[in-house]
């Protein structure tokens, strides 16, 4: 897997948000995962989150605007030059600490946030219960992060992609958490269509597959087929 890398070379970094969260179908994969992650957190208001793998800061520009105290850690420069940059036009750069650290190894305290999370980044690496343990470690307690899903129409193209992207089977991630000693609180469903979908398809159909999303989302088989599935996971007490 290549994900440790692929996202520190400057050209990738720069077509980030302009290749996945422009247009129609790129804003709506943005405001579906915003919610999907505001579903899972809940209240932000004065909660410290860790945003790990925070890229441009989607998330951790989200959280700070909604109250919380956040530290984005990456450890591609070039991702947390612009996530600091966007963070600053937005005014909320002061509510934010950035931190260069690889997930592996978190120059972090034990259980120094309320809320560790780490939003695509779980496909990108080869041993995930060596990341999971170590966001367990900083975690007081909740634990979120996102998988994209082995039994999901992604299959079609998931092997095309230039950084590698694992997937994952429900009983792979039942089997993790054991591993690591944690709890699963709630698994929400997303993206029935997957996202290629609304990357690659012109603006005046994007409607139609939302309809078509949320639609699949609100019956028992197209949430089998959701390609993204949210994790919420609380430590073993
Ligand atoms: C697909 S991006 C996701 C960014 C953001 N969470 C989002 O959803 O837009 C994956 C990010 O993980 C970062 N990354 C990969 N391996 C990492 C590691 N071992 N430690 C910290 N960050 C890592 C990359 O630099 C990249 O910014």
């Amino acid at each position: 897997m290549k994900g440790k890398s692929w996202y520190r070379k400057p050209e990738i970094a720069e077509e980030y948000d302009l290749k996945r969260f422009e247009g129609e179908g790129g804003s709506y994969i943005d405001k579906c995962e915003k919610n999907s992650v505001g579903a899972a957190i809940g209240n932000f208001e004065g909660k410290k989150i860790l945003d790990l793998a925070a890229g441009t800061g989607r998330f951790s520009i989200m959280a700070a605007q909604k109250g919380a105290y956040v530290t984005s850690c990456d450890i591609s420069k070039p991702m947390l030059e612009i996530a600091y940059n966007k963070a600053k036009e937005r005014g909320v750069e002061s509510n934010i600490d950035f931190i260069r650290a690889d997930a592996e190894n978190l120059p972090l305290k034990d259980s120094s946030f309320d809320v560790v999370m780490a939003i695509r980044f779980m496909h990108l690496v080869d041993e995930p219960s060596k990341y999971l343990k170590e966001m367990k470690r900083v975690s007081k307690d909740k634990i979120l992060f996102d998988t994209f899903s082995f039994s999901s129409f992604r299959i079609l193209y998931n092997r095309l992609l230039p950084m590698g992207s694992k997937l994952y089977s429900d009983e792979e991630v039942n089997d993790l958490a054991k591993k690591c000693n944690l709890n699963i609180m709630k698994k929400l469903n997303g993206f029935a269509v997957p996202f290629a979908v609304y990357r690659y398809s012109p603006d005046f159909i994007i409607g139609a597959f939302q309809n078509i999303n949320e639609k699949m989302l609100n019956i028992d088989l197209g949430r089998k087929l959701s390609s993204v599935n949210y994790w919420v996971m609380e430590k073993d007490k």
